[in-house]
This record gives structure tokens, C-alpha cells and sequence, in this order.
């Protein structure tokens, strides 16, 4: 009933970071948020935020063992990454993809997603509310596989 929270690059700068395009919160609104939105559900939240590519495939790692489910933003290496997506498709339990933003209503780069194909779901553009979305799609999930 644990679930790992991963963020990745500038989303440590939340809130004040194109605040039109990701809101008002912060990183640590966010994973407060969160932590009650999944108490609410009766799960726990792990949170990870990282700038660099190797430590949030470390973060990811941890899910192989540790977790019942992930979620993650992967920021900017959503549309780069392939050693991420790899990590990710190694997990053996449900991982959801979270932007805040409507990556497909932006710039053309970012409607790509290397992740997108290895994950079991996708929620963009709910902003913060996203995460709670995800939380509450693996509470399901995860009861059902218990
Ligand atoms: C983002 C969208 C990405 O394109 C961007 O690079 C981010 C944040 C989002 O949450 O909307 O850093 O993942």
C-alpha cells in the first residue's frame, strides 16, 4: 500500500517556475498534497524529486521491491530519456505518467513521450489534481492485486 511519488527536473522550482503554465503550488504543497490525498485512500507516499537522470532511475529502482505502484512526472526527460523508460518498463507493478501541463497542447517536441509506451496510464493537464487522480487509480489497483 506504498507508493513512490517521483518528480523530476525543475520541478523542484514549483510554483515559481512559469507559474501560468504549472500553477501556484509548490513542490512541497505538492507532496503534502499528496500524502493526504493517499492517507485518504488508505496508502502511503515515498517522494522522490530529482534533477539529474541517474538519480531518478535510482528512485525507480527502489519500486522494484518497495512499491505498489508509481507515479511520475519526468519533466523535460519525458522527451529524451530512453534509460528512464527502461527503468520504468522494468517494474513489475502499475506506474502512471503525470504532467501537469497539456503536453499536447504546447510546444510540438512535447506531445512525445518515451515513457508513455511502458506505463499503464497518462494524465496531463489537471495540474496538481493529476496526482490525485493517479493515487486514486492505484488505490484501485493495488487492492485489486492484493
Ligand atoms: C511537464 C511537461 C514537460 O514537457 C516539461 O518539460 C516539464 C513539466 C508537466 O508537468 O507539465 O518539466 O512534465
Amino acid at each position: 500500500r506504498r507508493v513512490l511519488v517521483v518528480n523530476g527536473p525543475n520541478l523542484d522550482l514549483l510554483g515559481r517556475r512559469e507559474p501560468g503554465i504549472y500553477g501556484h503550488d509548490t513542490l512541497a504543497d505538492l507532496v503534502e498534497r499528496c500524502r493526504r490525498t493517499a492517507a485518504d485512500l488508505g496508502l502511503e507516499v515515498d517522494a522522490r524529486q530529482s534533477n539529474h537522470e541517474g538519480v531518478l532511475i535510482d528512485a525507480v529502482h527502489e519500486a522494484m521491491t518497495d512499491h505498489g505502484g508509481v507515479i511520475i512526472n519526468p519533466g523535460g526527460y519525458t522527451h529524451t530519456s530512453v534509460a528512464l523508460r527502461d527503468a520504468l518498463a522494468a517494474l513489475p507493478v502499475p506506474v502512471v505518467e503525470v504532467h501537469l501541463s497539456n503536453v499536447h497542447a504546447r510546444e510540438a517536441f512535447r506531445s512525445h513521450s518515451y515513457v508513455s509506451p511502458v506505463v499503464t496510464a497518462v494524465i496531463a493537464g489537471a495540474g496538481v489534481t493529476g496526482y490525485d487522480l493517479a493515487l486514486r487509480f492505484l488505490a484501485e489497483r493495488i487492492v485489486r492485486q492484493a
